[in-house]
């Protein structure tokens, strides 16, 4: 087994080659003066298991090139199967067509892999399950939430906890964490009843006199999550943190999260978080790569990887 990282989240990859006790393998990713992106693997790598670590997080199109670029050097060194590690998968929300002449651009994506080489894709917690069938190769999608539940066990032991999905879209994914811990389900409704007017929150589920936590897959404006949590407050909600597997956050998110009456927000480390997240006491981040290193052991121990989640 091998391990290459691309430039996007290096501390991550270091982390998952120490769990693994599997040195990440040298390996040189850098820029021509023009920008161009350069790849050298300078160990051999014929016949080789080879993961190679990259989240395709903003600058989305520099990572991803990068990770071409990788799998194609692989390729033409013999590497015997090459798995594309993407603990975030950048362009998964942009995975239909919102109006006409508008492209699917997670399916690009999943092509563009495909086609510079990836014999196997393993990610996590991506936008939507159905992602997977874009990739004609084997696809593992793993899940946070057995991560989450150690952490909540710890944070909020003893409080009368209730787990939120922010949106519709977010239910199965919120509902299968609250079944670890026991905790019941409620819905943010998210509605503009006429065009023009602002949109309306209506709470499916009683919130009041309950700790509530948010569960989603991305933060990135933080408007969904910080609108939600006034609308849970609002509504007699006692106290309001989140979960939120990738921290994307851009733009003024991280102010607005600080400012915001969110409790606490509870990210992993899928995206390498900046120094304004770290330093934030509204911020937790949660450490992924045992998670990750381990379903990459049983991916190349041929072992089961779901059993990880039962
Ligand atoms: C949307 O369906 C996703 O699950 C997230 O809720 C969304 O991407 C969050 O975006 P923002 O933080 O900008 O509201």
């Amino acid at each position: 087994m091998k391990i290459i990282a691309g430039n996007s989240n290096l501390p991550l990859a270091e982390e998952i080659s120490a769990y693994l006790d599997v040195p990440l393998a040298e390996s040189t990713v850098r820029r021509f003066a023009d920008n161009e992106v350069f790849v050298e693997i300078l160990e051999n790598m014929r016949g080789e298991d080879v993961f190679v670590v990259q989240s395709t997080s903003a600058p989305a199109n520099d990572h991803l090139m990068e990770l071409l670029i990788i799998i194609d050097a692989l390729r033409r060194a013999s590497a015997r199967r090459i798995t594309a590690v993407l603990p975030y998968f950048g362009y998964a929300r942009q995975d239909r067509k919102p109006g006409p002449r508008t492209p699917i651009s997670a399916k690009l994506v999943a092509n563009l892999i495909e086609a510079a080489g990836a014999d196997r894709v393993l990610t996590l917690d991506l936008h939507a399950g159905q992602i997977q069938g874009f990739f004609d190769i084997p696809t593992d999608n793993l899940f946070a939430a057995p991560v989450f539940v150690d952490d909540i066990k710890s944070r909020f032991d003893g409080r009368e906890l209730m787990v939120v999905s922010p949106d519709v879209g977010g239910v199965v994914r919120t509902r299968a964490l609250g079944n670890r811990i026991g905790a019941d389900l409620a819905i943010v409704d998210k509605r503009r009843e006429r065009a023009g007017e602002s949109e309306v929150m209506n709470i499916i589920g009683d919130v009041s006199d309950r700790h509530c936590l948010l569960v989603d897959d991305i933060v990135d404006s933080g408007g969904t999550l910080c609108n939600a949590a006034e609308a849970l407050l609002n509504n007699g909600a006692q106290s309001v943190s989140a979960y939120i597997t990738h921290g994307v956050l851009s733009g003024e998110a991280v102010n607005r999260v600080n400012n915001s009456q969110l409790e606490k927000l509870l990210i992993t480390d899928t995206i390498m978080p900046t120094e304004a997240i770290l330093s934030s006491d509204k911020f937790g981040v949660i450490k992924i790569a045992e998670l990750i290193g381990e379903a990459m052991r049983r991916t190349t121990d041929e072992n089961s990887v779901s059993s990880l989640f039962d």
